[in-house]
């Protein structure tokens, strides 16, 4: 496959070194210096796109996508207010989009182990849940996008939470999420529940940013096919 990388930072390196060991072409790399280069790319040159950029440059660099009607697989956080848009866009204009806010298997793992440890305690209304994130002093966004699909999957579980809250501590209906930005982190998630009489912790700790590069890979392999809207959980079968 002709693969174009929207986006040649930190993951965008990493991808690049997975998409040439699947036997994959890289067609082109697109950063913030290049952007003129987007014209000489279409359909007939590009197989699939995957887009690791910034917050601010991913909503210009899907709309393009789209308007190309390109298969796109954006791993890109912090632009989600324009998400049903760049999801419309795609519909209109035939293409195929897929998002999530973590492409490793692991944490895809520990999203399901949430809720269902969610589920599990939501009885016991003794305990309060705290979640905590830490990310690299380079990310820009806060909080992560895996902390909010992490919260989001609390809030279907937990009946007295509505909304969560990008604090330390929150009120009863909200999920606090702290985010702390430490050295080179790759990226930690902490779900924890204290009782007066004890905690309940679940923990994932992405190692390096091989597991995010290989699972934005495949699911640029799966997308490209394809025509619609995805995510994980239909690349994953459910
Ligand atoms: N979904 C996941 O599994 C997952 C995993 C890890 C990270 N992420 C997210 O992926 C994004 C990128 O992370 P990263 O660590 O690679 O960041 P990074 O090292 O800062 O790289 C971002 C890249 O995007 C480029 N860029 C900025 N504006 C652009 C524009 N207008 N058009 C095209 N490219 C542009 C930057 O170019 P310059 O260097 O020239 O500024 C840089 O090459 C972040 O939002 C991060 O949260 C997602």
């Amino acid at each position: 496959m002709n693969i174009l990388l929207l986006g040649y930072g930190k993951m965008g390196k990493v991808i690049e070194q997975i998409v040439l060991s699947r036997g994959h072409q890289v067609i082109g790399k697109i950063d913030i210096s290049n952007r003129h280069e987007l014209a000489t790319f279409s359909r007939d040159n590009v197989d699939a796109v995957i887009e690791f950029s910034a917050p601010e440059a991913a909503y210009e660099n899907l709309k393009w996508c789209m308007s190309k009607g390109l298969p796109t697989v954006c791993g890109t956080t912090g632009w989600l207010h324009h998400r049903p848009e760049i999801e419309q866009l795609c519909i209109e204009n035939k293409a195929a989009f897929f998002y999530a806010s973590n492409y490793s298997i692991g944490v895809n793992l520990f999203f399901r182990l949430n809720k269902q440890l969610a589920k599990l305690i939501a009885p016991y209304s003794q305990y309060s849940v705290h979640t905590t994130e830490i990310h690299h002093i380079h990310k820009l966004d806060a909080p992560s996008g895996t902390a909010i699909t992490l919260a989001e999957g609390l809030i279907q579980q937990l009946s007295n939470k509505t909304e969560w809250v990008n604090t330390e501590e929150g009120t009863e209906n909200q999920i606090p999420i702290l985010s702390l930005r430490e050295g080179e982190v790759p990226g930690t998630h902490i779900i924890r529940y204290d009782s007066e009489v004890d905690s309940i912790e679940i923990k994932h700790t992405a190692h390096n940013r091989q597991g995010f590069a290989l699972g934005a890979v495949v699911a640029a392999e799966w997308l490209a096919p394809r025509e619609g809207v995805f995510g994980m959980d239909e690349l994953l079968g459910e």
